[in-house]
Parts: C-alpha cells; sequence; structure tokens
C-alpha cells in the first residue's frame, strides 16, 4: 500500500473548512493593509536560497530538497518564500510600482526536518513582505499590528510577541568577535551542533536549545547591547511605535532566528498547546537583500507563520463545518432519475447545492440518506410525481412537505439560502 511520504499529510474534506478559514481571513485582513498576494513558483534555482537564506543555515545546508532537472540544472523546492520575493521584486522591477511594495503569499513550503508535533516536510505559510525605499520603523510596527490583528481576528489569544535587533553589517561582526571572546574557554564544553556554528555561523549559538549549553550561553553579550547608533535608533523607534499602537512584546535577546539575510527587526510569535515547536509566526528586516541578489539597493520587511501551527493554537469553536446540501433529490424509477438530473442542473446553476445517488434505493433509505448528508430539504420525484407535474418538497427540519410546480419548487429553494451562504458561494 502506498501512503503519503514521512513528513506529509492529505488534508481532508472535513478538515479543509478551517483552513479556508485560517487563509480567507488572511486575505481579508491583509488586504485591509494593502497588501496584494503574489503566487511564486514552488522551486527555484538552488542559488537562491544558498544566497539568501546563507550556504551555512540548517535549513540550505540540510534541509533543502535538492534536485538536477533534466538539463542538469541545481533546483530546489522553496523552503521559504521571503527569497523568492525578493527575487520577484527584482525581476519585475516593482521599485516602479511604488516607494513601498506590499505582498502576501500563502502555499506549502518544503523543509527535509524530522517530523514532529507541528513540524513537517510540507507545510504552508502565510507571509507578508514590504519592499522598498524605506526602513522606516513605522512599516516594521505596521506589519506586526497586522500579524497581531489576524491572530485577534481568528482568537488567538494566548501569544507571545518576541522581538530583538540583529543589527546591520555595521555593528554585528564586531559583536560576533565579542561573542566570541566570551565563548572561547567555554565553547569545548559545548554540544557539536555549537562548536561547529562557533566556527561557521556563531551567532546561531545564541539559538541552541541544549540545557547544558543554556548558563554558558546565557553568559554572552547581548546584541541590543551593542548596536551601532542607527540599529539603536531604529529598534527604539520600533519599539515606541509598538507602545504607540498598544502592541505588548518582550525583548528577547537571544532571538536570532535561522535565516542569514536579517538585519536590525527580528521577532517571533509563539502560542500556547504547541509543544516544541511553538513558534506561530517569524520574521524580521532584510535590508540589503535585493542587493545580494543583483537588484537595486531596497529595504524589506516581512513575516511567515505556520499554518499547520496556528490550527493548533486555533480554538476549538473556530471549527466551522462544511456546507451542508440544500437540497436532495430522491428519485423512482429510470423516468423520475432522468428529470432529476435535469432539476439538478436547473438549481446548481442558481448555486444551490445539490446531491442525489446514482444507484437506485426505497424511498425509506433515499429519506434516510438525505438525513445523512444533512441536506436542508429533500425533493421526492416518482412517477406520481411526473404525471401531476408536481413534486414533493420535505422540510428535513420539521418534516413538513408540500408539493410544488418545478418553477414554485426552484423559487423557494432559491430564496431559502440565506444571503450570506449565497456571497460565499
Ligand atoms: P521561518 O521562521 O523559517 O521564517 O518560518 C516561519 C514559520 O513557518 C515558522 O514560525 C513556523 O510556524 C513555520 N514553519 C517553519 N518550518 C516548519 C516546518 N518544518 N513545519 C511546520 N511549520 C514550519 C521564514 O520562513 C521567513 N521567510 C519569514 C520571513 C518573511 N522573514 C521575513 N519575511
Amino acid at each position: 500500500m502506498i501512503q503519503t511520504v514521512r513528513g506529509t499529510f492529505d488534508i481532508l474534506p472535513d478538515e479543509l473548512p478551517r483552513w479556508r478559514l485560517v487563509e480567507e481571513t488572511a486575505r481579508a485582513v491583509f488586504r485591509c493593509y494593502g497588501y496584494r498576494e503574489i503566487r511564486t513558483p514552488i522551486f527555484e534555482r538552488t542559488e537562491l536560497f544558498a544566497r539568501s537564506v546563507g550556504e551555512e543555515t540548517d535549513i540550505v545546508a540540510k534541509e533543502m530538497y535538492t534536485f538536477m532537472d533534466r538539463s542538469g540544472e541545481s533546483l530546489s523546492l522553496r523552503p521559504e518564500s521571503t527569497a523568492s520575493v525578493v527575487r520577484a521584486y527584482i525581476q519585475h522591477k516593482m521599485w516602479t510600482w511604488g516607494s513601498v511594495v506590499k505582498l502576501f503569499y500563502i502555499g506549502p513550503h518544503f523543509r527535509y526536518e524530522r517530523p514532529q508535533k507541528g513540524r513537517f516536510r510540507q507545510f504552508h505559510q502565510i507571509g507578508a513582505e514590504a519592499i522598498g525605499q524605506t526602513d522606516d520603523p513605522a512599516i516594521d510596527a505596521e506589519l506586526i499590528e497586522m500579524v497581531e490583528e489576524y491572530l485577534e481576528r481568528l482568537g488567538v489569544r494566548e501569544r507571545v510577541l518576541f522581538l530583538n535587533s540583529v543589527g546591520c553589517a555595521q555593528c554585528r561582526p564586531a559583536y560576533v568577535r565579542r561573542l566570541k571572546d566570551a565563548l572561547a574557554d567555554a565553547i569545548p564544553r559545548m554540544c557539536e551542533n555549537c562548536r561547529r556554528r562557533y566556527e561557521v555561523n556563531p551567532l546561531r549559538i545564541l539559538d541552541c536549545k541544549v540545557e547544558d549549553d543554556q548558563p554558558l550561553i546565557e553568559r554572552a553579550p547581548a546584541l541590543v547591547d551593542h548596536l551601532c547608533s542607527a540599529c539603536a535608533a531604529h529598534f527604539e523607534a520600533l519599539r515606541r511605535h509598538l507602545e504607540a499602537r498598544g502592541i505588548a512584546y518582550r525583548i528577547a535577546p537571544r532571538l536570532v532566528r535561522g535565516l542569514d539575510y536579517y538585519t536590525r527587526t527580528a521577532f517571533e510569535i509563539t502560542g500556547a498547546r504547541l509543544g516544541a515547536q511553538n513558534a506561530i509566526a517569524g520574521g524580521g528586516r532584510y535590508d540589503g537583500l535585493s542587493e545580494l541578489l543583483g537588484g537595486p539597493p531596497a529595504k524589506g520587511i516581512g513575516f511567515a507563520l505556520g499554518v499547520e501551527r496556528l490550527l493548533l493554537a486555533l480554538p476549538e469553536e473556530a471549527a466551522v463545518a462544511d456546507e451542508a446540501p440544500d437540497l436532495y433529490i430522491a428519485y423512482l424509477g429510470a423516468a423520475a432519475r432522468q428529470h432529476a438530473f435535469r432539476l439538478a442542473r436547473r438549481l446548481r446553476r442558481e448555486g444551490l447545492i445539490v446531491l442525489y445517488d446514482f444507484e437506485e434505493r426505497r424511498l425509506r433509505r433515499l429519506l434516510a440518506q438525505a438525513d445523512r448528508v444533512r441536506a436542508r430539504y429533500a425533493v421526492l420525484i416518482g412517477d406520481e410525481e411526473l404525471a401531476a407535474g408536481r413534486y414533493t418538497l420535505r422540510d428535513m427540519r420539521t418534516g413538513a412537505q408540500e408539493a410544488l410546480s418545478e418553477d414554485a419548487l426552484v423559487q423557494k429553494l432559491a430564496a431559502s439560502r440565506s444571503p450570506a451562504a449565497s456571497a460565499s458561494r
């Protein structure tokens, strides 16, 4: 029996209403902030991710699905979308669109990680990027407000916003030297990962989760205490903006994120009930990424959230039922069957959800079936109804029945749909 690949899963029809809810809410909220949807390819040249996310990151070094295509080109399934969106910004000369271009995306991403609760190999992100000519911290604050508004609208109340600044190309090298000095004595006693990171990506040591390493890392200097004056002022201004918007946050001096393109603002939002993988959303600023990819100078900030994790954090009552059918057609006999098909087509054109079965059943079984599929109404068509030119319409909630002509029936059913239900169709 062939099953789904480890770390991947089917999203079944019963689960889809929750997926649609989070996707549609994202579209509704992001729209109000001026973000427009973009869809980039699911695979890109490997080099795009290597250059932006960073060769030495876990994502690029260990987790990408990389393959050669038939012409010998190295391609990778996207592990994230910031690189792709910045590529698109450059490729389509989006700087001509306006001073800040706001884009969002929804879709599958791929990382070869060890699957566990909230961690998959194919997972889904909802993300947004604001790219342009200014690094005004008000843009950062507005983006963070948007994520908060989104989570609030979905009822995800138990969450914490962690904030840090990771500095820039001016101040980070000096901090990294300090960090290495401070850890020089301890590093031989630290985990293998930290020892490797000490050489290739020392900042990532701050993200180590190994318990024995924690007391040693606690002693390391904090990045926020060693920012250059421009970065310090940016961070300070961002904090004031968040406070003015009434957004609560906690400073997380060790928050460094797992991607190399970040400058200044870095943030994560964690949720309850998630276990070890408790980061629902993460993001930050990536000024200079455009230049790194061969584009014009540009500043950027963005975030992405994991849909699977968001669904774990979603309150139970957010489970919305899939739409029930408006009508179940119960027919008896070959002539009635043809009639049923024609009537169904007419009603479906009106936007109604109409079901019937393909195999013949007895009347009792037909009504039981209408009940099982939770149909609002059932209509009975048999020889008698055909002869009379009137159908028996049964209200499945009350059991009340009435005989109606086809036109009257179509009219009644079309009117029975609530305006909200028809708008969502
Ligand atoms: P990231 O922190 O690598 O950032 O991923 C963002 C979110 O995607 C995580 O917080 C998590 O919820 C979800 N996620 C990541 N990996 C997995 C996985 N294996 N299984 C399930 N969920 C996962 C980025 O990807 C950046 N591109 C975010 C960003 C946008 N920064 C600036 N703009």
